[in-house]
């Protein structure tokens, strides 16, 4: 695990020379998320999803980060939430991740497409029992984010959920989760520069002839 303490007067690990802005931000992305998991960055599996509600109130939430590929970024979201129904109503979001020892972030906007099932299926053959298991709450018991009348409610609920599936594999893939791909068509790049903070930022925009950038101010 790599230590957060900050090591310059930003807080942030030291900028890591070699590794340049790469043309598409897409394979950016991809080889920065794999020096950081070799690096043992804490949030290399995790992304931040901002959704908007019908009243026009942000909301963001941390989710785990599957795979990132041409196709987009893989999220896995169970469809009784309110980001899915967020995320379905308005069809906008914003996507986050920010990878403190390669010192990147990105910011990506775009559409959304529905993964494909057997890749929603290999997903579900590498979850625990117990990820497995909420997901079942989810849609046997009672949504996620619901309000319960006490924490006890929702272990009741988990030890008849238990009951009923005592291991990993008799716990079928729920209907309600769905697997997403959020394709970008805008990513905002920060390779960040902490000694001099002349951070390198571009907007990438997906154009039929492939991605246009421009530099921005960081
Ligand atoms: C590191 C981390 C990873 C998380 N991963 C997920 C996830 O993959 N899926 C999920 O539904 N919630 C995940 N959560 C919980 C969400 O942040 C959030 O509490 C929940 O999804 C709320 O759902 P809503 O925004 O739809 O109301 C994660 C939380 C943390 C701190």
């Amino acid at each position: 695990m790599v230590s957060l303490s900050p090591v310059s007067n930003t807080g942030l690990l030291p900028f890591e020379e070699g590794i340049d802005m790469l043309d598409d931000p897409i394979a950016d992305m991809i080889a920065a998320r794999a020096r950081a998991q070799q690096l043992d960055d804490p949030y290399a599996d995790v992304c931040f999803l901002a959704t908007v509600t019908s009243e026009g109130q942000p909301e963001v939430r941390a989710i785990a980060l599957r795979d990132i590929e041409a196709q987009g970024i893989g999220l896995l979201i169970n469809t009784n939430s309110p980001k899915w129904r967020q995320l379905e109503a308005a069809g906008q979001y914003t996507l986050q991740v920010f990878w403190a020892t390669v010192q990147r972030q990105y910011r990506i906007q775009g559409q959304v497409a529905l993964m494909e099932a057997e890749r929603l299926q290999y997903y579900w053959s590498r979850k625990g029992y117990h990820s497995r298991l909420l997901e079942v709450y989810y849609e046997a018991v009672e949504p996620q984010s619901q309000a319960l009348r006490s924490r006890e409610a929702l272990l009741d609920g988990m030890r008849a959920l238990r009951a009923q599936y005592p291991d990993r594999d008799s716990i079928p893939l729920p209907a309600s989760l769905v697997g997403v791909y959020l394709y970008p068509m805008t990513i905002d790049a920060w390779h960040g520069s902490p000694d001099d903070r002349l951070h390198d930022r571009r907007l990438f925009t997906r154009t039929e002839q492939g991605w246009r950038s421009s530099v921005l101010v960081p």
